[in-house]
């Protein structure tokens, strides 16, 4: 059998209603399957992820000789010490012995769900471990929904989402860490003895330090576009555990779920916890052919309106920082349209009655608008869009309170603090986080969406912020026995106020920010249709950011605006072009004062997003091929889309080193179809003279196997090529 068995084998019973006893399952998408076996009241083992198999392979499988002794979810306390499921029963007993109970499945209209209930042999404890394989998405779903029956509450200490091992060999990790301007670096580690740890512990904001995705190179070094790649994404926006254990000589194991520290869980007699989703990809064609699989799983299932069109927008924030007025805001409105662009987001600055908000120090929770910088209200801006024939939009930052506020004023309880305690407190001396685990807060949380709606159904967009941590780890809301719940329970009430939001406004575009990247999660993500990248707008430093951001989220997502030059978080000159030519590779904004730009500038921004409009639809909803990485010491950074119908892509070239008679790479497109002729068009040109194949058609397959010379000339020089299949 030409393919290689990822995982070690495990052993359970599956009974399937209505059909015969059967032990084996198998789950598939088009290219890729797992195959379980659960033998009735014997262990659930994993024997088989990797690239489709049929069933008629099964018996090659299960008769390869591969060790059997792992189980697809290993719990504590019997066989072994590591494991996904660590709990205390009522009685106080600490271990678990599982076999399979039954096995249920059931077809949804997008895919095919597998749940086995393990049920412990002593206890009324049972682990439902449910399967969802995607029909036409190469994207397998695990999660676990725990439940008992025991007289009192079971504790759970550790409620891992998902376990899986592979062989060893050279096997090495790639995944994203960073922090507020540096998020989503990249970082690629070969998997050694011992155990590599990816957990964050913001209690808010869970995308900092590091993330929870990660990608695993069966075949030595990463590679982009060649080699076996497992993907794994946690679905959780709250801390997190991921756990890379290598023992012995045989196998990695892999664990991912919400983070065990400070967060023992008490489960009620028929409560059922459910465990955040881990998704599970796997390519043949790399870390390229894995993200692929994740941006187009991410678009259809875990972006709100992943396959919709973005709009481009101005946001306030860069060009007047809290200095909004009613007169500001129409001058940006006035400027963007006549840009050509279709949204104007006013920032922060612009609420608070009692303490109008002038800086970060006052006014969360006082969503009224400050009559004092505008004095026509929310209708005024959204009239003067309108007339300007653009949306509008605004930033609220609903979770969070400063100690002066009329909100903190009367209602001191509702923040994450343990009662009696003195609060540390975070932006400006003053921010405090609301405790979302609380139903009241909830029930705010959603009113300040809901009335801003309400009284202006026309608000077309909202970003929503968050810009603190849970440091104050407590709750008035909550009773003792779960003073150990808050990491858990104010995502719950997060997502639950989030959900309320999305049934009754499906259609308003919300961005997700959490002072830049640092809630980029697919726990939050199916409830927002963007997010901000990062704080940091440096055209410079974002051709790393969104490169690491790629690796796991889709261009449609990546909110990338042009911003002011010198920049204003790393001070850097950079060239309106190349702002542009970053900007365009994600989903286009700008965030400065265009009054402010000179004439020329003004020119190239309006044929810019122009142009943009045309390539749109390619990046936005294209399959993305990264193709010289800014890791590689190379002085270019060069990625590409290329439209499912593969007559349209669009390549994007950036500076990242200038030095003199350095090599430049052979550029090779990767995606075309290699039996279609294109037409290669510069776009944003500033160049006088034309490049020597502008116009020029070429087949498929000469442009990837032998790629073309092209000279990106000038410190921050960029280029932007567009492939036209002609007929
Ligand atoms: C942090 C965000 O990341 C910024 O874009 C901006 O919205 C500020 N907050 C406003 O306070």
């Amino acid at each position: 059998m030409k393919k290689i068995l990822l995982f070690a084998a495990f052993s359970l019973v599956a009974f399937l209603p209505g059909h015969a006893q059967k032990k084996e399952i198998l789950l598939s998408t088009p290219e890729t399957s797992l195959l379980l076996f659960a033998p009735q009241d014997g262990a659930l083992t994993l024997r088989y992820f990797g690239s489709r198999i049929t069933e008629a392979q099964i018996p090659e499988i299960l008769s390869s000789g591969l060790d059997l002794d792992k189980q697809a979810y290993p719990v504590f306390g019997t066989a072994r010490n590591e494991a996904a499921l660590v709990v205390r029963h009522a009685g106080g007993d600490m271990s678990l012995d599982v076999a399979v109970e039954k096995v249920e499945e059931r077809d949804e209209p997008a895919a095919k769900v597998v749940s086995v209930t393990l049920k412990d042999k002593l206890y009324p404890f049972r682990a439902k471990v449910n399967y969802r394989a995607y029909k036409e998405l190469d994207v397998i779903e695990t999660w676990v929904e725990i439940s008992h029956e025991e007289k009192g509450n079971v504790k759970l200490q550790k409620a891992a989402s998902g376990y899986l091992s592979f062989r060893q060999g050279e096997v090495w990790v790639s995944h994203l860490y960073g922090s507020w301007g540096s998020e989503c670096t990249l970082a690629r580690e070969r998997l050694m003895p011992g155990a590599k740890v990816l957990s964050n512990r913001d209690g808010a904001r869970n995308a900092f330090t590091h993330h929870p995705e990660v990608m695993f190179s069966l075949d030595g070094a990463p590679q982009e576009n060649t080699g076996r790649t497992i993907g794994a994404i946690l679905c959780w926006s709250g801390n997190y555990e991921l756990n890379i254990t290598t023992e012995g000589p045989r196998y990695h194991e892999f664990y991912a779920g919400i983070d065990p520290i400070a967060s023992e869980y008490a489960l009620a007699p028929k409560e059922v916890f459910t465990t955040p989703v881990l998704a599970y990809t796997f390519s043949e064609e790399g870390l390229g052919g894995v993200s692929r699989n994740i941006h187009r799983w991410a678009r259809k299932t875990h972006i709100a309106h992943g396959e919709r069109t973005r709009d481009i927008l101005l946001n306030s924030w860069e060009g007047v920082y809290f200095k909004v007025s009613q007169e500001a805001m129409d001058g940006m409105i006035e400027d963007i349209a006549s840009l050509g662009g279709e949204l104007f987001v006013m920032d922060d600055g612009w609420f608070g009655d009692k303490y109008p908000r002038d800086n970060g120090k006052t006014s969360l929770g006082d969503w009224t608008v400050a009559k004092n910088k505008l004095p026509n209200g929310i209708g005024g801006l959204i009239a003067s869009a309108e007339k300007n024939g653009i949306k509008f939009g605004l930033w609220i930052e609903p979770e969070m309170t400063n100690t002066e506020s009329e909100l903190y004023e009367k209602h001191p309880d509702w923040i994450v603090c343990p009662p009696g305690r003195t609060p540390i407190c975070g932006r400006g001396g003053t921010q405090l986080i609301l405790d979302m685990s609380n139903p009241k807060v909830q029930d705010f949380v959603f009113g300040v969406v809901d009335n801003l709606m309400k009284d202006n159904p026309k608000i077309a967009y909202m970003k929503w912020d968050a810009n603190f941590s849970i440091v104050n780890y407590g709750s008035s809301y909550l009773t003792g026995d779960k003073q150990s719940h808050p990491y858990i329970d104010y995502h719950r009430g997060l997502e639950k106020t989030l959900q309320r939001i999305r049934a009754k406004y499906p259609d308003l575009t919300l961005q997700l920010c959490a002072s830049g990247g640092g809630r980029v999660n697919y726990g939050l993500m199916p409830y927002y249709d963007e997010f901000w990248t990062s704080d940091d707008t440096d055209a410079f430093q974002r051709v790393h950011i969104q490169w690491g951001t790629s690796y796991f989220f889709p261009s449609v997502a990546m909110g990338s605006h042009v911003s002011a030059s010198p920049n204003h978080q790393t001070k850097r000159v950079v060239p309106i072009k190349y702002r542009f030519d970053v900007a365009m590779s994600g989903r286009l904004g700008m965030e400065m004062q265009p009054k402010d730009m000179t004439d020329a500038e003004k020119e190239f921004s309006k044929s810019a997003i122009a142009t943009y409009k045309a390539i749109r639809p390619v990046v936005q909803q294209g399959d993305l091929y990264r193709l010289i990485s800014p890791y590689d010491g190379k002085p270019v950074s060069s990625l590409m889309y290329c439209s499912a119908d593969k007559k349209q892509a669009v390549m994007f070239v950036y500076r990242i080193k200038y030095l003199l008679f350095e090599n430049m790479p052979t550029f090779r497109p990767a995606g075309l179809d290699p039996a279609k002729t294109y037409r290669v068009t510069e776009l944003n040109r500033v160049e006088k003279t034309a490049l020597s194949f502008e116009g020029k058609e070429f087949p498929g397959r000469f442009l990837m196997e032998q790629g073309f010379e092209m000279s990106v000339p000038g410190e921050y020089g960029s280029r932007v090529l567009k492939f036209e299949a002609v007929d």
